[in-house]
């Protein structure tokens, strides 16, 4: 089941990291792990410089990503 299953969480930075750490134990792969970071963002345009982690902006690139994705960025969030 959890083959054909993803899953999306949203909510305060401490619950997703928590959430994440309890749905990788269950067996979800990273790619099925989908979040937000939208807590990083400020003008929402690419112009604040806010959001940034390394060369990646939340709020063009994003701020929705899989797991997969977080895993490629800096450990800067
Ligand atoms: S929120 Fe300002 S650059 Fe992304």
């Amino acid at each position: 089941m959890i083959e054909n299953t993803k899953v999306i969480t949203c909510g305060p930075p401490i619950m997703i990291k928590y959430t994440i750490q309890s749905l990788l134990k269950l067996g979800f792969a990273d790619k099925d792990i989908i979040t937000t970071l939208e807590m990083k963002m400020q003008c929402g345009l690419g112009k604040c410089g806010r959001c940034n982690i390394g060369s990646t902006y939340v709020c063009k690139d994003g701020p929705v990503f899989t797991n997969e994705q977080l895993k490629s960025l800096p450990d800067e969030f």
